[in-house]
């Protein structure tokens, strides 16, 4: 399973990219509006940090402006995957610019038909929001196990990328489903190594260690 950091804040980027476990970055419209950055200029140096997939998204609502937006932010770096909205003119969108070579992320999916289009649009990834399902008493883990079983009944190979993950539950029920993908926030991907009995364990070991008055090296 591939690990997505989703956020537009470099200083969590980089901290998580130094542990070695990351895969790439998505971002969005409200998570460069919270960098307080230019979406130019925060782009280029999350690409800069991570050598995985980044993906950039379109604002625009009609078909030929969201490819200006797209030939932007495409020439940012090599690894931008173009962030694109499941509408109609996003999935026209997302097979032009598939067809030209581009990654493509198409993303708030909330159904399996939706994510069925988008493979057939040669999405790259495609992003059903797990969390904000979740928040109108819908089953989000439910959606990821739909889209799990139609893309491989006809081996469809666009990735498939929970997000709008909130719990580290939501990462082990996506990974036991079989998404190709998470992209989490920086807290949920650190609280992941998070056990109480790790952190017991370790103080019992330490304790008795200080008691023998050895040191190694
Ligand atoms: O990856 C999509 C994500 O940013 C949405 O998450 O928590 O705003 O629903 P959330």
């Amino acid at each position: 399973m591939k690990f997505f950091v989703d956020t537009a804040n470099v200083d969590d980027i980089r901290e998580i990219n130094d542990l070695g476990l990351l895969d790439g970055v998505t971002t969005n419209p409200s998570l460069i509006m919270k960098s307080g950055r230019d979406i130019i200029e925060v782009t280029k140096e999350i690409c800069s940090i991570v050598e995985g997939p980044v993906s950039a998204e379109v604002t625009a609502m009609e078909y030929s402006e969201m490819l200006k937006e797209a030939e932007v932010l495409a020439k940012i770096a090599d690894n931008i995957c173009i962030k694109l909205p499941l509408t109609l003119d996003g999935l026209k969108a997302c097979k032009a610019l598939t067809g030209d070579g581009h990654q493509t992320n198409v993303t708030l999916c909330f159904s399996a038909n939706q994510a069925l289009l988008a493979a057939k649009a040669g999405a790259t990834f495609i992003s059903p929001f797990i969390g904000r399902m979740d928040d109108i008493s819908l089953e989000g883990m439910e959606l990821i196990a739909e889209i799990r079983q139609i893309y491989d009944n006809y081996d469809f190979q666009t990735e498939i990328l929970a997000a709008s993950v909130r719990t580290v539950n939501h990462v082990k029920d996506a990974a036991l489903i079989g998404a190709d993908v998470v992209t989490a926030p920086p807290a949920t991907l650190k609280a992941l190594v998070k056990h109480p009995l790790t952190d017991k364990g370790l103080d019992a070991f330490m304790a008795d260690w200080a008691k023998t008055g050895q040191s190694i090296g």
